[in-house]
Parts: C-alpha cells; structure tokens; sequence
C-alpha cells in the first residue's frame, strides 16, 4: 500500500496516547482488525511512511518493531514488513474480508473512543447532548410505571403511543398517516438495514444520489448491494436522471434524502417530488424517501414527504424517519412509514431481527413529541446561530473555501476546490479537528475534494474546529506549494 493511501486509513492516529510510535504502531493494528486495512497488506518503507506522516524516520522504525513485537507485522526478506492476520480461517475470514470492502474512515466506528479533552469532533453530523430537552421526558411518569408493571414489554412494531405520535407528526409534515402504517425502528440506520434485508437480494443495485449519507453507503456493503450513482444539482437529485435509470431496468430500490439532503443541505421542491412520485408509480418502483432530516429546517419548512405527492404513491413509497436530528440520537428510535403488502413483510422482519426497539427510549421519545411545538423551535433556533457561527468563522478564517446555506439539516458540505479532502481532513486531525473527507459520502468511494462539516456543536466549538481547519490548510498549502511550482517536463 502506498503511504498516501494508508494515511486515509489512519484518521486521527496522533490522539492516540503514548509515543508517537505506539500511537502509530496501535493504530495499525486496530486498523487491520477492524478491517480498514487488509490483513497481508504490505506496509510502505519506513522512510515513505515517514515523509507522508510528517514524522522522523525512527519514529515508524520503533512503530514497525513494535508491531513486529507484538506479532501483528513480519518482516520478510525481499518482500518487506506485512501486516498480520493470513491465519485467519473460515467465518473469521469471512467477516475479515467483509470488513474490507467497507470505505475508509467510517465516521461513527472511531466515535466512542476516548479522546484528548481539546479534540473536536465533528465526524457525526449530532447534537453534542440532550442539553436544550426537558428533564421530565426522560423520567417515567407514575401512571407510565403503572401499565408497565402488567405489559410484558414485547411490541416488535412499536408501542401504541409512539406509532400514535409518530403519524400525528408525520400527518402535521403534510403526510396523512394512521398508526398503524408506523413500524418503529432502532434508528433510522435500522429502518433502512430492515428496508435492504426485507427488499434486496446480495448483488442487487441501489440507486442513490452521488452524494450521500456514509450510513447507508456502509449497509450496501455490508449488505453486498451495489450503490448506482444519480447526479445531483441545485435541486437535489437530478430528477431526470432517476427516470431514465428506472426506464430502462428498474432496480429493486431507489433510496434518497430529498429534504436537508446528508450531505449537501438541498431539498427536492415540491413540484419535482410529483415528478419523482409519477415516476416511481409508472415504472413500478420501490422508493425509500429518508426523511431523518425533515425537522429541522434553516429558513423555511420543506415540502412534505415524496410519498404525499400522489394518493398511489402508497404503495411504491417507503418514508423512514428518526428522532436523532432533531431530538437526540441517544433515543436510538427511528421508523418506517408503509402500506399494504410492503408494511406486513417489513413487520415480519422487523419481528425476526430484534423483537422490537426498547420501550423505555420509546416512552422517553413519546413523551418529547408530545411537546414538539415547545422543543422543536429552540432545536432550530440552536441550528440557525450554530449554522452562523459555523459560516462566518469560515468566510473569515478560510475564505477561498466555497459552500452553500443549506436548507436545513446538520452538514455543511465544503468544496476545496480541488484540494483532496482525505488530505486536509488529515491534516485536520493533527490540529485536533476530526471530520470525514468527502469520500466516506461518495457512492464512488472516490476523494471528492470536499469536507463535510456539521455545525451541530455549539459555537465556541465550531470556532475552534475552524482555528484547526484554517492551521491544517495553511500546512496543506506549504506542503503542496513548492510542487506546484515544479515545472513538469
Ligand atoms: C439521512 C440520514 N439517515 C439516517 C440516519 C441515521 O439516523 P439514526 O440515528 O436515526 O439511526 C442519519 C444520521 O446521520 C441520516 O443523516
């Protein structure tokens, strides 16, 4: 593997604890058995790896020795240091090479680990807390504790007073809905695994925007399901290139973020959602309309979800929500919007995966969209001087890099103009900022010369991460400068 390209792989290695060589000898190993980096791949030579890392040479010496102590690495004559793990047999194999296929950089793995206090990250597009919620949604009420001391706590779709809730909510966007078109889900993250298990065969394409949410992009390949890539402008999705693609073989699925997209910050206007609906009906499609990020707008209210478009779209469309964005992604509740044959077969399966979400998160999330019309307003007024803060650090700190007001959502997708993002979103990390080059967004897997931001985090936060994108450009550009300048003959 070139260094290049192994430096990708490696986010964040510095804020590892210890010296710098253990840090990097650990994050070798950590990356080989979470399978970000293949086992047998062989390393680059110390000098390579030491030019690209910004580090002395003795540095990655003492880091290869260190894995080569542990037996993690062996050095073979002639054919250089390889990392180990080619003992592995049978289902170990198996999931080893599952790991493999997944991008590099996934956002949520790394965001559990311990980290230094002054580290911002901003790898998740989440709110930081529950801070700005009200305490009393997440303590059980007396009568709460009552019902549930003679109820056995099994409701694989979801408890009565949640599935209520969630289609007043969605009846409020616009979509008429009743309870029990209401499947309740782990997160959407579950919704849309369910949605791919229950719909998709391994092999089968998928088509997606060009740019989209990593999550899913990481279901495909877990799932074996080919990402097909559509275009996107202005307006989302290019509306056309989605018809085309279900005129000439409609594939088993079609999955979109049309409202506050992840990542771009676009919504599909209403008169396009008819035509994608029309469309979606005529050709016998199955649509996911992802509308985790529906609540949360900047300036104005989205259009309601595609599914409302047109009375048959019923059938054809599956509209899959959460209450991470806009409540907390702690809940860990989400849902799926069905009709029909669809709804009982995601039922089924949703039986068979976990026996239903937990209700205690379940109560908590019924009680907060029980006061929606109080939590709902201070959620987007946090976002929109968030969002200020975020934009106008950017304007000054970092002025030649170009992004649009999203219409919502928590991303803020960044153009470098060219710039590899896995580069600067390294360079990031040295300067204690961690964000997701733009390829863990690319259905090509490629490095799209973006970063996505997200300006969730408070606005001391966000000025901070733009102090270390602004130290990590400026390093960027002396880094790229002299070659730059280097005539190519
Ligand atoms: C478009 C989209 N879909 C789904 C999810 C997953 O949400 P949840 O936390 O509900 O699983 C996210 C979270 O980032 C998202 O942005």
């Amino acid at each position: 593997v070139r260094a290049t390209e192994l430096l990708t792989r490696l986010p964040a290695w510095e804020e590892r604890p210890g010296p710098r060589s253990h840090a990097l000898a650990d994050a070798l190993r950590d990356a080989v058995s979470t399978g970000v980096v293949p086992a047998g791949t062989r390393l680059p030579a110390e000098r390579e790896l030491a030019a690209a890392l910004e580090v002395s040479r003795g540095t990655v010496v003492r880091a290869y020795d260190r894995l080569r102590e542990a037996g993690a690495a062996v050095t073979r004559h002639g054919s250089g240091t390889v990392l180990g793990g080619d003992d592995l047999r049978g289902a170990e194999r198996r999931g080893a090479a599952l790991l493999e296929g997944l991008p590099p950089g996934s956002i949520l793995a790394g965001m559990g680990e311990e980290r230094r206090a002054e580290v911002v990250d901003l790898r998740g597009a989440a709110w930081p807390g529950t801070a700005g919620l009200p305490d009393e949604a997440f303590i059980r009420t007396p009568a709460e504790l009552d019902e549930l001391r003679t109820d056995s706590g099994y409701r694989p779709l979801g408890i009565p007073v949640l599935r209520r809730a969630i289609a007043r909510h969605l009846t409020g966007q616009g979509l008429p809905t009743d309870a029990s078109q209401i499947i309740v889900t782990t997160g959407a993250q579950q919704a849309l695994d369910l949605i791919l298990t229950t719909l998709c065969e391994p092999g089968d394409p998928v088509l997606v925007e060009e740019l989209t949410f990593p999550g899913l992009l990481e279901l495909l390949t877990t799932r074996r399901l080919r990402p097909r890539p559509l275009p996107i402008g202005r307006d989302g999705v290019d509306h056309l290139a989605l018809g085309r693609a279900l005129q000439q073989r409609t594939p088993p699925l079609t999955y979109l973020v049309p409202t506050h997209h992840n990542p771009t910050g676009r919504t599909v206007p209403a008169p396009l959602r008819r035509l994608i609906a029309e469309q979606v009906v005529e050709t016998g499609a199955i649509l996911v309309d992802d509308a985790s990020l529906t609540e949360i707008w900047l300036d104005e209210p989205p259009p309601p979800p595609i599914a409302a478009s047109l009375p048959e779209a019923d059938a054809h469309i599956l509209t899959v929500g959460s209450a991470s964005k806009w409540l907390w992604g702690g809940l860990r509740v989400g849902w799926i919007r069905a009709s029909g044959a669809l709804l009982d077969r995601l039922a089924r399966v949703k039986v068979i995966l976990d026996l239903g979400t937990g209700f205690e998160s379940q109560l908590t999330t019924a009680a907060l969209m029980e006061r929606e019309d109080e939590v709902l307003p201070l959620r987007r007024e946090a976002l929109r001087s968030r969002y200020a803060a975020l934009a106008s650090a950017l304007t000054e700190r970092l002025p030649g890099w170009r992004f649009q007001r999203p219409t919502g959502g928590l991303s803020l997708w960044v153009d470098l103009g060219g710039a590899p993002g896995d580069a600067v979103a390294q360079l990031a990390a040295r300067h204690g900022v961690l964000v997701p080059p733009a390829r863990v967004c690319a259905a090509s897997g490629r490095d799209v010369g973006a970063l996505r931001l997200t300006f969730a985090q408070d606005e001391a936060t966000l000025r901070r991460a733009v102090d270390g994108l602004a130290e990590a450009w400026r390093d960027h550009l002396a880094h790229t400068a002299p070659r730059a300048a280097t005539p190519i003959v």
